[in-house]
């Protein structure tokens, strides 16, 4: 049984593509032993398979785009999967994952397709972006969306330039607390790396080691270890099928 996350704000343009596959790509190495040996120990008693899949419900399908651009780099370490039938979500729970990530679609024509993946979902995640101009459409989202529901959610605060000072982001953080909305602790930071990795279809965990690139990346590890993703075997598994069409 997989635990599925659905990343959602009908206000586009907030990072709901960028979380969904960083968080995957993250979730997948506190996940999948790093160390060759042990990881093929890992996979000699067990499947090798990928314990994360990120979904893609995006009918604009950017980040289909943005997949293949990774492939073309080397590959993704999650599996990947574009859902063009919002009735394939309900199958996503019986997947042999441990973490699906759901990227949702941004803007309120395909309010369908978002309501159909939380139909079927354990939590949500509600990016925000610092700005006044994203208040009302998160609010919409949440109060009128997720919240009738009763699905536990949280907000995080995405792309925040730490050179524009607190104000942005302390404005931000009093209205989620006005609204009594849950928020994660964690602040995702705006860095050019993200937007220009974005456009080179490479995930956090494929950046560069250097200093600005493992600043960047941690925020994600931070996110991740907030939201509980790293717990749970090395391991996926065996049981359930790994594919839609087995389903
Ligand atoms: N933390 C960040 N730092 C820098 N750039 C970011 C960050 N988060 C997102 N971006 C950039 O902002 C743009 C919008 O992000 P993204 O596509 O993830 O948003 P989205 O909510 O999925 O948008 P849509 O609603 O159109 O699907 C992208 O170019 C992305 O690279
Ligand atoms: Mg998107």
């Amino acid at each position: 049984m997989a635990l599925v996350h659905v990343i959602a704000n009908q206000k586009g343009g907030v990072g709901k593509t960028t979380l969904a596959v960083n968080l995957g790509a993250v979730t997948y190495d506190v996940l999948v032993n790093p160390e060759p040996i042990l990881r093929a120990a890992a996979e000699a008693v067990g499947d090798p398979e990928s314990p994360v899949m990120v979904a893609s419900t995006d009918p604009q399908a950017s980040s289909v785009w943005w997949s293949r651009r990774v492939e073309r780099q080397g590959g993704l370490p999650f599996d990947f999967a574009q859902i063009d039938d919002p009735r394939d979500l309900g199958k996503l729970r019986s997947l042999h994952y441990e973490h699906i990530f759901v990227d949702t679609p941004g803007s309120l024509e395909d309010e369908r397709i978002l309501q159909a993946a939380l139909d079927e979902c354990d939590d949500v995640l509600v990016p925000m972006v610092p700005e006044p101009l994203c208040y009302d459409p998160t609010a919409r989202t949440i109060e009128s969306v997720i919240g009738p529901r009763g699905i536990p959610y949280r907000v995080v605060v995405n792309s925040w330039d730490p050179r524009d000072g607190v104000p942005d982001l302390k404005q931000t953080a009093q209205f989620i607390q006005r609204k009594g909305w849950p928020m994660c602790n964690t602040v995702i930071r705006r860095y050019k790396l993200h937007a220009r990795a974005s456009a080179e279809g490479l995930v956090v965990t494929q950046y560069p080691r250097n200093r600005v690139a493992m600043e960047a990346r941690e925020d994600f590890f931070r996110l991740a270890l907030e939201m509980g993703f790293g717990g749970g075997a090395a391991v996926p598994p065996k049981s359930g099928p790994s594919s839609l069409e087995e389903v």
